[in-house]
């Protein structure tokens, strides 16, 4: 935003008028923008090129196999890593030129604990808005604010070290999240934790969304991308291969769906009969099972009444039907090979 003020004088009086102009700058509306960011070690392109944004309000997935170049691009988003070449800007303001100004913009939860073993639950907190600026006052009661919200007010006296895998994230989440960044960077926040603590996270990560709260996460677990993320990069070999919501990049590509049915009776005839009735291509086929058949292919949600009224006409009892939706796993397996990394 920009404020203008002109002075317009006339004989009779001055008149001072006041503008108030919304500019158009993309990337000030954006929590993370990255241009052709580069990361090289040798002859090892670690990032290569990525032109990459998250907007503002949401949880941005980066998912990859090991390797791929997710913790390099967290990295040079949150000033540990030295870019080669390209830009990155973090709630506009640009990561390499002003390291210290970004770093406001910027929560981080890193993949090991690195809260400080010499400080309490609470110091933690405490010091970290202190470093942030924030007044004694201030900084104490948001962590006591924060302490509450994440569960862990009736241990904020106890030393670091004794709390579990699962507190120590939450905690290192309250003290990123203190001095309200643009965007919450975490990477492989989930990785090591048992399903609980998983499952807590994920909750606590969709509440800071709901509050308005950017996120950009790194991981290779399909589950996470697929249930948390508004939009996911699928990343290899240090470019983003595919962009979308999980359900865009199922639909556009590859991944399949397939409908399940069960019948008594005489499967093949259905099958010959499907055959005929769905023009089956390359990309949809009819697989029999044991108790009845699978259609496989694209968007065979749209074969069911078909294939029901097909089952009918040839006095076959249909006993039971079911839609499995295609996988991001497919999706991702299709995109990345299967070839096994590090
Ligand atoms: N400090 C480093 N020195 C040399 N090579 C590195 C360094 N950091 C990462 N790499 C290499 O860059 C590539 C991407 O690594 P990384 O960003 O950690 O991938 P991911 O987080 O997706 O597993 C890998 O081949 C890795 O070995
Ligand atoms: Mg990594």
């Amino acid at each position: 935003m920009r404020l203008f003020v002109s002075i317009i004088s006339t004989r009779a009086e001055t008149v001072y008028c006041i503008c108030i102009v919304e500019t158009s700058d993309p990337v000030a509306k954006l929590a993370v923008k990255a241009v052709k960011l580069t990361k090289t070690y040798g002859s090892k392109v670690a990032v290569d090129e990525l032109d990459m944004e998250v907007k503002s309000g949401e949880i941005f997935g980066l998912l990859g196999p090991n390797g791929a170049g997710k913790t390099t691009t967290g990295g040079m988003i949150t000033t540990r890593v030295l870019p080669t070449s390209g830009q990155v800007y973090v709630g506009g303001v640009d990561v390499v030129k002003h390291p210290a100004e970004a770093k406001l913009e910027i929560g981080v939860v890193p993949q090991s604990n690195t809260l400080d073993r010499s400080l309490n639950v609470i110091q933690n907190l405490y010091f970290h808005g202190r470093y942030f600026g924030m007044s004694r006052k201030q900084s104490k009661q948001v962590a006591l604010d924060l302490l509450e919200r994440f569960k862990l007010a009736d241990r904020q006296s106890l030393p670091v070290s004794a709390l579990s895998g699962g507190m120590a994230q939450r905690l290192m989440v309250a003290r990123a999240i203190m001095h309200t960044p643009a965007v919450l960077v975490l990477d492989e926040p989930t990785s090591g934790l048992d399903p609980q603590s998983r499952l807590a996270l994920w909750d606590i990560l969709q509440e800071l969304n709901s509050d308005g709260q950017s996120v950009l996460l790194t991981t290779h677990n399909m589950e996470e991308a697929d249930g948390l993320c508004d939009r996911i990069a699928i990343m290899d070999h240090g470019k983003i291969l595919a962009l979308g919501s999980s359900a865009e990049l199922k639909r556009d590509l590859g991944g399949t769906s397939s409908l399940v049915m069960k019948v008594s009776g005489d499967v093949r005839q259905l099958i010959q009969k499907l055959m005929v009735e769905i023009s089956t291509d390359s990309m949809t086929k009819i697989v029999p099972s044991d108790d009845g058949l699978k259609i496989v292919g694209h968007d065979v949600a749209q074969l069911i009444s078909i294939a029901v009224t097909s089952a009918e006409a040839l006095s076959l009892k249909v006993y039971d039907l079911s839609l499995v939706e295609p996988s991001l796993e497919t999706v991702f397996i299709n995109l990345t090979g299967r070839e096994l990394r590090d």
